[in-house]
């Protein structure tokens, strides 16, 4: 039987995360896969989760299994922190996956369960692996435009001319901040705008939130979405614990639905069930490391001092490039950088001139000219101008 399958189609992502470990100069720059470096180029485990971690090894006392859907205070944990209490418990759904990937990959399972004709819509671009979890669900997906490269801004009319396309009952993906791979954030009137069209059009939003606290801070970072929280009758949510709390490796992940309350038992039960048919259980550590973070003043006040730094380094990186960019280049051409979020922006070029710039300069950006800000630093943010310059505005 294996003799009929084809290799799977590469993964831009992965792909440049190997290019760049089987380069051996010692002087190359990894701006490809989204993880934060600090200045010494590490990707460094939280004193925060640190302590938890400690905590833990000192009190845990079995590691026997949890329930299908995950630790209930992971639930009430993350709830609290992606919705602020706007929904109440009774409207609230809510399974442990693994990881935001995961989160994302059950949801959809979720969406083709209630309604296998539903039709996912995504931006246009958006995390390559959105449309591939869709699909691998079952789901028919769209593009909606998005991104306006001359402002290095959201395409407003772009993305509500696509959106007319889509019909009652179908699922729109949106990036809760930080979208990646732009950059490029709804303001607070493009959330009220969305959530007034979906709801006029019987939409259901499914908001990917993996980044946040890394946009403008925690609840602003969240504001859009709990404002569709509020304003709609359902709403799903995939959250990651990956990014906020460094916790890559351990795939701490949930997905919520908001719902109205004579729905939410029977999606509560079938969250939990998708989740026994697919990992059995979800992965507890990473999560119970959250968990033990959010429920104790003191840990979670270290973690959100922390989270800050990180979130102040990238947002100076991203000040520094600019100006940089406006030393090389004479012009103006990405001084949007300064005003995106979150870890990427695109900063443009052909699959020859990224290609260039890898064999050139030992500067890896992923297809499209996807930049990981938080991969650069001090020390490598003038030659990362240099090279761009060069070959960007050849
Ligand atoms: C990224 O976009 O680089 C990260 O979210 C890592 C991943 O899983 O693709």
């Amino acid at each position: 039987m294996f003799h009929k399958l084809s290799p799977p189609p590469p993964d831009v992502i992965l792909q440049v995360m190997q290019q760049f470990r089987d380069d051996p100069r010692s002087d190359k720059v990894d701006l490809g896969v989204g993880v934060y470096r600090d200045a010494t180029g590490l990707t460094p485990v939280m004193r925060a989760v640190k302590a938890a971690e400690a905590h833990l090894v000192a009190t845990q006392d079995s590691k026997g299994y949890v329930a299908m859907a995950g630790d209930s205070g992971f639930h009430t944990a993350m709830a609290d922190l992606v919705l602020g209490g706007v929904v109440p418990r009774e409207r609230l759904a809510a399974a442990a996956a693994t990881g935001g990937t995961g989160a994302v990959r059950q949801a959809m399972e979720l969406i083709h369960t209630a309604n296998p004709d539903a039709r996912v819509w995504i931006s246009q671009p958006t995390w390559p692996n959105h449309p591939a979890l869709a699909q691998s669900a079952g789901l028919a997906w769209h593009p909606y435009r998005y991104y306006d490269a001359e402002t290095g801004g959201v395409d407003r009319a772009g993305m509500m001319d696509d959106l007319k396309g889509a019909r009652s009952g179908d699922v729109v993906v949106l990036h809760g901040c930080c979208h990646n791979p732009t950059g490029a954030d709804f303001s607070e009137s493009d959330w009220a705008e969305m959530a007034a069209f979906l709801d006029s059009r019987g939409l259901i939003p499914f908001v990917d939130f993996a980044y946040q606290g890394f946009g403008d801070g925690i609840d602003a970072d969240a504001a859009g979405l709990r404002h569709l929280a509020t304003r709609l009758p359902r709403l799903i949510i995939a959250a990651s614990g990956a990014k906020n709390f460094g916790l890559y490796r351990e795939r701490a992940g949930i997905y919520m639905v908001v719902c109205p309350s004579d729905e939410r038992d029977t999606t509560q039960a079938m969250m939990a069930w998708l989740n026994r048919s697919s990992t059995g259980f979800p992965p507890d550590h990473g999560a119970r490391v959250v968990t033990t973070i959010l429920s104790d003043p003191v840990m979670q006040a270290q973690w959100q001092e922390e989270l800050a730094e990180m979130r102040n380094r990238v947002n100076g990186l991203r000040g520094a490039l600019a100006t940089a960019l406006r030393r090389e280049t004479g012009s103006d051409r990405f001084g949007f950088l300064a005003a995106q979020k979150g870890m990427f922006s695109i900063l443009g070029g052909t699959d020859a001139q990224i290609a260039r710039l890898r064999d050139e300069f030992g500067l890896y950006l992923v297809g499209g000219g996807r930049m990981n800000i938080a991969g650069l630093n001090e020390n490598t943010i003038d030659r990362v101008a240099a090279g761009i310059a060069k070959v960007l505005t050849d």
